[in-house]
C-alpha cells in the first residue's frame, strides 16, 4: 500500500500552513472616530477590531511569499510538483503571481505554476485540486498560496472590513495537520453579489445580496454534504467559517442552527475570529486563516486533540461555496498556544487615519503600467521593487 494510503483510499490533506499580513495596521476605533461612527458598529456590529493594510511596496505576491518561505522552512521543498496561487487581488491578467514566488523563494524549475480565481472560494478550489494531484501521485507534495488584499472606496460600507493576509498550505499525503474527508458539499449560483471589473482596483459590492447569498451558501453546501453521507453536526468538534468580518461567522452559525435543528452557539464554533478580527479580510486566505487561528488558539481553553473532526464553510461571491470537513492529526496540537500568529500582528506598524486615507488615494491614483521605483518601506522579507514597462520587479530582502 503506497505511503498515506489506507482502507478508505489515500490520506491527503494540509500537512503544514503558515500565515502572513501586511506591514501596516490600522484601528477600527480610530477609523470609527474620524468618520463619526459609533465605535460599536464596527467592533460589534461587524466584530472587527483591526485591519491590516499593505505598504506601497507591498501586494498578494510579497505577502503570499512571506507565508510560503516561513512554511518552507520547516518542510523543505523536497517533491513539491506544483504551486497553486489562489488570488482575487491578482496583479496581472495573463501571468500568474505564483510566478514571482516561485523565483523568489528559488523553487525548483521542475514545478508547474497557475493561478486559481473564483473570488473568495479561490482557496478551497486550489486545495481541492492539490488534493486531487496528489491522491493521483502520492509521493508529490502540493503548495497552495492563497493570498489577497481586501480593498474598497474610502468612505463605502465595505471599508471597515479591508484587510490583508496570506496562507501557505503544503498538501500532502499522510499529512500531519488535517487530513481531508473525501467527501465535501457544494453549491454554485451565480449572482451579482460582488465583483471587479477587469481595470478596476476596487470591488463593487451589493453587501446586503452577498450576505444573503452567503448564507444560502452555508445551507445548501451543508445539505448536498448531508446528502453525500458528510458526518453529522454532533461529530465535529469545531466549525469555520469564511470571514468578510467577524460577525459573517456567527450569522453563518446561526443559519446552520437552523437547518439542523440545533443550537450550535458554543465555545470554539466560531473560532478564528480572534486572528480575523485583528486581520481584517483576506479573502481567499481568510477561512484558513480561521484554522490556523483554530490551531493556535483551541476550542475555547481547549487545544484541538488528535482526532477530532472539524468542519469549514468556504464562500466565494459570485458564487461558489463548499463545506468541507476533516480531521486533525497530530501536529495540530502542538500549535496549540503558540502565539506565533498574534506575535505577527502585534509587529504591524500603527498607521493613522489620515496617512491611510493618504496611501488608500495615492494607490487609487496610480495606474498598474505607471513606471516607478518603490522606496522601501516593508519590513517584509519580499517587496515590489520597481514597475518597468508594466512588468514588475520583486526582491527579497
Ligand atoms: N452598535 C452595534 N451594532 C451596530 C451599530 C451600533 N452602533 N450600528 C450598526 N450595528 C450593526 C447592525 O445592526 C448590523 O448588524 P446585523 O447585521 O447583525 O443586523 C451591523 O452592525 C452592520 O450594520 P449595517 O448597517 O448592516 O452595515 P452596512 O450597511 O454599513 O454594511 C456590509 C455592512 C457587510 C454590507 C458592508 O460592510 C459590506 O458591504 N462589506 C463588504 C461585502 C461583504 O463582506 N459581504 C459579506 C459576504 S461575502
Amino acid at each position: 500500500m503506497p505511503r498515506g494510503a489506507s482502507e478508505r483510499g489515500i490520506s491527503v490533506g494540509i500537512h503544514d500552513l503558515e500565515v502572513a499580513t501586511s506591514h501596516f495596521v490600522v484601528s477600527l476605533s480610530e477609523l470609527a472616530e474620524h468618520n463619526g461612527t459609533d465605535p460599536a458598529k464596527y467592533l460589534i456590529g461587524l466584530g472587527q477590531r483591526e485591519m491590516s493594510f499593505p505598504a506601497p511596496d507591498e501586494d498578494a505576491v510579497t505577502i503570499g511569499a512571506e507565508a510560503a518561505a516561513e512554511l518552507l522552512a520547516r518542510t523543505g521543498v523536497e517533491g513539491i510538483t506544483t504551486l497553486l496561487f489562489a488570488t482575487e487581488s491578482g496583479i496581472d491578467q495573463s501571468k500568474a503571481a505564483g510566478l514571482w514566488v516561485h523565483r523568489l523563494l528559488g523553487l525548483p524549475a521542475s514545478m508547474r505554476v497557475a493561478e486559481v480565481k473564483q473570488a473568495c472560494y479561490g482557496g478551497t478550489a486550489a486545495l481541492q485540486a492539490a488534493a486531487g494531484m496528489v491522491a493521483r501521485a502520492p509521493q508529490e507534495r502540493v503548495l497552495v498560496i492563497a493570498s489577497d488584499v481586501a480593498r474598497y472606496a474610502l468612505d463605502s460600507p465595505g471599508e471597515p472590513t479591508q484587510g490583508a493576509g496570506a496562507v501557505a498550505m503544503l498538501v500532502s499525503a499522510a499529512p500531519a495537520l488535517v487530513e481531508l474527508d473525501p467527501v465535501s458539499g457544494r453549491f454554485t449560483a451565480e449572482v451579482d453579489d460582488f465583483w471587479r471589473p477587469n481595470g478596476m482596483l476596487e470591488a463593487l459590492v451589493d453587501g446586503e445580496l452577498s450576505v444573503a447569498a452567503y448564507l444560502d451558501g452555508v445551507e445548501s453546501s451543508w445539505l448536498d454534504l448531508a446528502a453525500r453521507g458528510g458526518p453529522s453536526v454532533e461529530r465535529l468538534a469545531a466549525i469555520l467559517f469564511h470571514q468578510p468580518f467577524g460577525k459573517m461567522a456567527q450569522k453563518g452559525l446561526r443559519r446552520l442552527s437552523s437547518v439542523v435543528g440545533r443550537d450550535l452557539d458554543g465555545a470554539g464554533n466560531t473560532a478564528g475570529e480572534a486572528i480575523n478580527s485583528r486581520m481584517g479580510n483576506s479573502y481567499a486566505a481568510s477561512v484558513y486563516a480561521a484554522l490556523a487561528g483554530l490551531l493556535e488558539y483551541g476550542l475555547g481553553e481547549e487545544p484541538l486533540s488528535t482526532g477530532d473532526r472539524i468542519g469549514w464553510f468556504s464562500y466565494g461571491s459570485g458564487s461558489v461555496s463548499e463545506f468541507l470537513t476533516g480531521t486533525v492529526g497530530p501536529a495540530a496540537t502542538t500549535r496549540s498556544g503558540s502565539g506565533g500568529i498574534a506575535a505577527k500582528l502585534d509587529a504591524r506598524a500603527a498607521l493613522g487615519v489620515p496617512e491611510y486615507r493618504a496611501l488608500h488615494t495615492a494607490r487609487g491614483e496610480t495606474p498598474e503600467v505607471t513606471d516607478r521605483l518603490l522606496p522601501r518601506t516593508t519590513r517584509g522579507r519580499f517587496r515590489l521593487a520597481e514597475v518597468r514597462g508594466g512588468a514588475r520587479r520583486y526582491e527579497g530582502v
